[in-house]
């Protein structure tokens, strides 16, 4: 019988033509109860964009680095790092089902800083992965097929538009707590706080490390302290997702200190990194996920069925992202001229924050857009409504997520003013 149920009635082309046959078995559809899936919401921006041809039209949409004349920035010590490489004449055989020991060891460094006493004691198993994505992926579905407590996921109210469907295809069930007050545009504290002391024991709390995407709204030091205390009393296990390292203050320290915190508090925490940012590796796909685990033994023990997850997934992880990171974290001149670059980008984002505010000032704005400085990293939750954002794209050409997200990474000394004067034309 066809797929279709049948439907090609193949007893009555008895006496057609062997290549009639052929054509009509081929008209068969395989497919054809698939619907329609909605497009990306992120993706479906920049196709709208792409189509746009006023001259001043401007993409805050995508969450990529640009220059400040708008143009993808392919940072110095990456460039230097792909010519020692390059120089070396490196064969391209496969890495490990864990990736590149030098490169893990590099990563989770970076993440828990240098000479920490928990990854020199063996406690911690990093494996490299597909970017920051993978690296949510193998941990969610790591979660799925160990984790002992509920397989509930708690997600910051709101998150990265990924993190639903990652857990949720990976087999875990997605729940939800308060984080972003939209009357201040800044962190429900309290919220977040009583919706954290009542999530059942052992159930999974994900947490932005820094640069809260999509908000831009992250916890002071002071109230990091106390999620942790009452993570700590509701005995819950701690995801961070560290996508920006560096690109929220400028500093990698400084953006890690929320996950060295949790660490010496004794939270034995998973830990998702990714270098697409914060080195402009997007297309190289590379980052890691570490888990921390009681001690060495279960360490290894981890790293096995870790490799019994990836194996099957995509076999082992590409080798050239991996040796670039590696080379520029080991290599003293090349980090200190990638920290000076991640420093730069990270400023440039900061000024056209203050350069935003000024101009809406000057437009002559009564409305207080203090948040939009007082946020931090690539995104900016400006606040406006979906029928502002509207009349942002359709009036003006200014192209963004229709939750009122701006990638502050788009906007430049050149283009910074045509958006104040589009956002104050919008909430006049
Ligand atoms: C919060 C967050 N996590 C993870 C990622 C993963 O990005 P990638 O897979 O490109 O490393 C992103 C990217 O936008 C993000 O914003």
């Amino acid at each position: 019988m066809s797929p279709s149920g049948g439907r090609l009635e193949v007893p009555l082309l008895g006496n057609i033509s062997p290549s009639l046959r052929v054509l009509s078995s081929r008209s068969s559809s395989w497919w054809g109860g698939v619907q329609m899936g909605p497009p990306d919401p992120i993706l479906g921006v920049t196709e709208a964009f792409k189509r746009d041809t006023n001259p001043k039209k401007m993409n805050v949409g995508v969450g990529a680095y640009r220059d400040d004349q708008g143009k993808p920035f392919v940072l110095t010590s990456v460039r230097k790092a792909e010519a020692m490489i390059a120089a070396k004449q490196l064969d391209k055989e496969y890495l490990p089902i864990g990736g590149l020991g030098e490169f893990n060891k590099a990563c989770a460094q970076l993440a828990f800083g240098e000479n920490n006493e928990d990854l020199k004691s063996g406690r911690s198993v990093t494996v490299q992965s597909i970017s920051g994505t993978g690296s949510l992926r193998i941990g969610a579905s790591f979660l799925a097929r160990f984790h002992g407590g509920p397989h509930d996921v708690y997600l910051p109210k709101p998150s990265w538009g990924n993190h639903t469907p990652i857990f949720r295809d990976a087999g875990m069930q997605l729940k939800a707590y308060r984080y972003y007050d939209p009357s201040t545009c800044g962190l429900d504290f309290k919220g977040a706080i009583e919706d954290i002391s009542k999530m059942p024991e052992q159930s999974v709390i994900l947490l932005h490390a820094c640069a809260h995407n999509p908000t831009g709204v992250d916890p002071r030091p002071e109230q990091w302290k106390e999620i942790s205390d009452v993570v700590k009393k509701r005995n819950l296990l701690v995801f961070f997702d560290m996508a920006y390292q560096g690109f929220a203050s400028g500093d990698i320290d400084r953006d890690a200190w929320a996950v060295r915190y949790f660490i010496e508090k004794g939270h034995n925490i998973l830990l998702s990194q990714s270098f697409a940012k914060n080195m402009g590796l997007y297309g190289e796909r590379v980052g890691g996920f570490t888990v921390l685990c009681s001690d060495a033994d279960e360490a290894k023990r981890v790293e096995s069925q870790l490799k019994i997850l990836i194996r099957p997934m995509y076999s082992n992880p590409p080798i050239n992202g991996a040796r670039i990171v590696t080379t520029i974290l080991n290599t003293p001149d090349l980090r200190t001229l990638w920290l000076e670059e991640v420093h730069d980008m990270a400023t440039r984002i900061i000024r056209m924050r203050e350069h935003l505010v000024a101009g809406l000032k000057k437009e002559g704005s009564s409305h207080s857009w203090q948040h939009i400085v007082d946020q931090i990293g690539m995104f900016c939750f400006t606040g406006l409504k979906s029928e502002q954002v509207e009349r942002l794209t359709k009036e003006f050409s200014v192209y963004m997520t229709k939750d009122g997200r701006i990638s502050m990474a788009g906007v430049t000394s050149g283009n910074v003013g045509y958006l104040a004067q589009a956002i104050h034309a919008v909430t006049k």
